[in-house]
């Protein structure tokens, strides 16, 4: 009899941790966001979007290329990045990239470059993956993002291997 007691008792407590961890795991402010014409993405604590918004992954070399690009990325405008020094004039109202590897993961970047300003609402940095909200966008470009999913999981790829030498 008080051995089944017990049983129950560790049943419960089985329960409650499972209940406590569950609820842990949901403390996590994930927004959902799905913008007309774009795949839906997860905004996690509003400083990261964790899973790639491809299955394939992206490829470095076509990510420096959009990154130069004036169309595309046109990143150098506002940023410094040391690996792409055989092109001319790095702008510098953004901070350096040179080094962005080392303090960034995949997630930071991939919320800057889909939509910078849930991070800092008064940001100069274009969103490279938006259909809303934007404003002052010429007829042939709306309902289309700057880059496609594919495009923005490049120029991450690209980002990753930005680690200034020691
Ligand atoms: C019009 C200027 C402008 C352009 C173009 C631009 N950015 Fe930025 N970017 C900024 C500014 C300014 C910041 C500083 C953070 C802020 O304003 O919130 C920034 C921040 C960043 C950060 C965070 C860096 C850090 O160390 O915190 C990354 C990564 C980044 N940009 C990548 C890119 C990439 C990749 C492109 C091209 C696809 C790009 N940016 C295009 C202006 C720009």
């Amino acid at each position: 009899m008080q051995r089944k007691r017990i049983r129950k008792a560790g049943f419960v407590s089985v329960i409650a941790m499972a209940f406590a961890f569950t609820a842990g795991a949901q403390a996590a402010d994930v927004k959902k966001v799905h913008e007309k014409g774009l795949k839906p993405y997860e905004i996690v604590d509003g400083i990261s979007i964790p899973k790639p918004l491809t299955d394939k992954p992206g490829d470095p070399k076509r990510g420096a290329k959009i990154v130069v690009k004036r169309k595309k990325g046109n990143c150098l405008a506002c940023h410094k990045i040391d690996q792409l020094s055989d092109f001319p004039f790095h702008g510098n109202i953004g901070p350096e990239l040179t080094d962005v590897a080392s303090h960034m993961k995949d997630g930071e970047m991939r919320l800057r470059l889909v939509n910078p300003k849930v991070v800092n609402e008064d940001t100069i940095m274009p969103a490279f993956y938006r259909t809303e909200g934007l404003h002052r966008v010429m007829k042939k470009f709306q309902g289309k993002p700057v880059l496609t999913e594919q495009e923005i999981e490049d120029v991450i790829a690209f980002l990753k291997t930005l680690k200034a030498s020691q």
